[in-house]
């Protein structure tokens, strides 16, 4: 019997949207962890210095450009930026992503054109950007961060649902292509439920708010995820480990999506 493959990113080179902080910078420790080496890009450029330091302090290889992922030819410079560095682009991780609540009667136009310029089109420009330097490379696996919203909606949804529903089927037809025309590019989603992050509470002092607490209630299993969790996810499926996955929804909610 063959012995399972083990997630091992040993020298890949990991681009990551929105890593300088939640959950993109907890995707940037777990690929550094499991032996990659990754580019940061984000709007927060101390913010991002700051955790591709800290990383380094770690012994680990991760350096910061800035990138908004709105800006067509700011891909075209951070695609440059980290091939110069690294020589190759082996993992793009597309985490980068807003949140906004509203109904249908109360959204504006101006706000759903805002949400998707970031959500679903920040990630088809990266795409864009970073297969031509896979297929150069022999290869690669992306990861578009939806959200468990694809299936699992509220009121105020409209938008914010909308845009990682779009972006999880985005992810498969991309899947597809790319398989059927012999890239070795794999193309999964990862959709994580509700986690601790500042998009969801803004700071540790709305943990407490009974909103909160009935979010936390109603997971199976009676916490939220840590960034961590959907970190590991990120580096399996990036991984060899997942080589036969390609076009997946991977869900990372405590089991609220079936709940
Ligand atoms: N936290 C959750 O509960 C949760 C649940 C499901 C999905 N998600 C998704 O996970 C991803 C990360 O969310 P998070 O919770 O870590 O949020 P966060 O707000 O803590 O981090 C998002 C990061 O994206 C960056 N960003 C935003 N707009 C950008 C732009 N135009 N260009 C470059 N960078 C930009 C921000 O500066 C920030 O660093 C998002 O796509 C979000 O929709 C989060």
């Amino acid at each position: 019997m063959r012995r399972t493959k083990s997630p091992d990113l040993n020298g890949r080179i990991a681009l990551i949207t929105g890593g300088a902080r939640g959950l993109g910078a907890a995707c940037a420790w777990a690929i550094c962890e499991a032996g990659g080496k990754a580019m940061i890009v984000d709007l927060l450029t101390d913010r991002g210095e700051a955790t591709a330091e800290e990383l380094r302090a770690a012994g680990h290889d991760a350096h910061f450009t800035p990138l908004d992922v709105r800006d067509e030819a700011g891909w075209a410079a951070a695609v440059a930026a980290t091939v110069d560095r690294f020589g190759r682009i082996d993992i793009l991780v597309n985490n980068a992503g807003i949140a906004t609540a509203a109904t249908i009667e109360d959204l504006t136009l101006a706000d759903f054109q805002a949400i998707l310029d970031i959500n679903l089109l920040g990630a088809f420009r990266g795409m864009q950007a970073v297969i031509p330097v896979m297929k150069a490379g022999g290869g690669g696996a992306i990861v578009n961060i939806a959200s468990n919203s694809t299936q699992r909606v509220s009121a105020i949804t409209t938008s914010y649902a909308a845009t990682k529903a779009a972006v999880a089927n985005m992810t498969k037809s991309a899947a597809i292509h790319l398989a059927q025309t012999g890239t070795g590019i794999r193309v999964n989603s990862v959709h994580p439920g509700p986690h601790a992050t500042e998009m969801l509470l803004g700071s540790d002092a709305k943990a407490d708010l009974p909103q909160v607490q009935a979010l936390r209630d109603a997971i199976p299993m009676g916490r939220m995820g840590n960034a961590e969790e959907v970190g590991a996810i990120v580096a399996f499926l990036a991984s060899d480990a997942a080589s036969y996955v390609t076009g997946a929804e991977l869900f990372v909610d405590g089991g609220l999506t079936p709940h």
